[in-house]
This record gives C-alpha cells, sequence and structure tokens, in this order.
C-alpha cells in the first residue's frame, strides 16, 4: 500500500486527478472505477479543468459507480445519478452509453444488482477504482460487518451513515434507509485503487486502515490485502497517524 501525503484538500484532488489523466492518456480503453461524496468532488473539477486546458479525452473511457440509494429517482438533485452528471459527466467528452451506476430505482433489486455485478465482469473488470472512505470504515456503502465475498448487493444504512449523508437533504428523514453497492469483493477485483482521504473527522478512519489489521468489522481493512492500493491522504486526515 503506497501512502502520498499532500498538504490539503487541494493538493489531495491534483495529485488524485493527475494520475487518472496519465492512465486515460496512455489506454486505448479505460474501465475507471468512480466514487460520489464531498471527498472526490475536487478530483472531478481537477479533471474538467484538464480537459478544457488539455483536450485529454474520454471517449474509450467506460465507468462503474460503486453505488447509489435504492427508491431514488435518477433526476433527482440527491441520486448519485445526478452528483455524477452535474460533478463530471456533463462537462467531459464520455458517450452516455459508457456510464454505469446502480439503478436504485429498479422494481426488481435482486436483478438489478446481479446484472451490474454481471456488466462489470463482462466488461474485463475495473481498470482503477475511486475510493472514499467513511467515517465507520465502510467503502462503497459496505457497512461494518459486510461480508468480505460480497458481490454488488443491496445494503441496509447505517444510523451513522444516514446522519453523515443528512447534510445534502432537507433532513435526516429524507436520508434512504437502503443502497445498492459494489460488494467488497467486486471493489478489490479491480486492478488499481485509489483511496483519497480528506479531514479531520476521517483520521480515526485512517489510523485504523493504516494499523493493517484486516476484519469485517472495518471494510475498508481489506485494502491491505490488495497488491496495487495508493492512498492519497491530506495533513489533517492524517493527523492520527
Ligand atoms: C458515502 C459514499 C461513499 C463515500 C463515503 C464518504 O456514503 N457512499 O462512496 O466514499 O460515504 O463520503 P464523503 O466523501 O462525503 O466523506
Amino acid at each position: 500500500m503506497e501512502l502520498i501525503k499532500t498538504n490539503d484538500y487541494q493538493e489531495m484532488s491534483r495529485v488524485a486527478a493527475d494520475i487518472i489523466i496519465q492512465k486515460v492518456k496512455q489506454s486505448k480503453q479505460f474501465t475507471l472505477g468512480l466514487a460520489t461524496g464531498s471527498t472526490p468532488e475536487g478530483l472531478y473539477g481537477n479533471l474538467i479543468e484538464d480537459q478544457k486546458q488539455n483536450a485529454t479525452s474520454y471517449r474509450h473511457v467506460t465507468t462503474f459507480n460503486l453505488d447509489e440509494y435504492v427508491g431514488m429517482k435518477r433526476s433527482d438533485p440527491n441520486s448519485y445519478h445526478y452528483y455524477m452528471k452535474t460533478q463530471l459527466f456533463d462537462s467531459i467528452d464520455i458517450p452516455v452509453s459508457q456510464i454505469h451506476l446502480p439503478k436504485g430505482d429498479a422494481t426488481d433489486l435482486g436483478q438489478e444488482c446481479l446484472c451490474y455485478e454481471e456488466l462489470i465482469q463482462a466488461n474485463g473488470g475495473i481498470d482503477l477504482q475511486v475510493l472514499g472512505i467513511g467515517q465507520n470504515g465502510h467503502i462503497g456503502f459496505n457497512e461494518p460487518g459486510t461480508s468480505l465475498h460480497s458481490k454488488t448487493h443491496v445494503v441496509e444504512l447505517a444510523e451513522s451513515t444516514r446522519e453523515a449523508n443528512a447534510r445534502f437533504f432537507p433532513s435526516i428523514e429524507e436520508v434512504p434507509t437502503q443502497a445498492i453497492t459494489m460488494g467488497i469483493s467486486t471493489i478489490v477485483q479491480s486492478k488499481q485503487i485509489l483511496l483519497l482521504v480528506s479531514g479531520n473527522k476521517k483520521e480515526q478512519a485512517l489510523k485504523r486502515l493504516l494499523q493493517g489489521k484486516i476484519s469485517e468489522e472495518f471494510p475498508a481493512s481489506i485494502l491491505n490485502q490488495h497488491e496495487n492500493v495508493t492512498i492519497i491522504a491530506d495533513k489533517e486526515a492524517l493527523s492520527g497517524v
């Protein structure tokens, strides 16, 4: 596991963007796994800026997002479909047909999970997965206690996760109780993983991750077993290490 220490959120975002841009430029075909939340917003801003300045093209890139809330329409401003559209996809030249997120509004959620997993495999897997981390160590929406062998599945969100994400909603009652997420095994099958960690709130989670002990009670700990993980963390997140 490589650890890149950065001074602040801006530097973390730039370093992550540079790694992705280089890979995208080098490849004829590239499958990128993407995350939502506050953490990757700066990264996406840098990718957009780079496309404007250097014309980096995403026409050969396919994307798979980690997760989506259950029961939320794609047009809902709190959906991850909407987040990705506004934070990145509307501003780069990626073909819409190459963008994939789990459909949280599917009528048969079990079938949707199977299809999503199959689609990732049919594409040859994910070349590079961007990850954030929850304060409780969740990756995607894989909460503590999730099997390390899990594939794409429906999860009940932990109360602490709903509270952490309530800032995006008018009130906590409106935060969904379920989500579809890539499983832990889906995530670790990615060839390369970039984990972004920023801010004091993530200090304890990063400290626990770097201790190296693998446990279902702390889902991100599985990254210690992966052979190509780069953590890009800022000073605040690193303050407990
Ligand atoms: C959310 C998302 C995760 C994200 C994490 C951290 O619930 N499902 O993919 O990495 O929590 O979010 P943030 O970056 O806003 O702290």
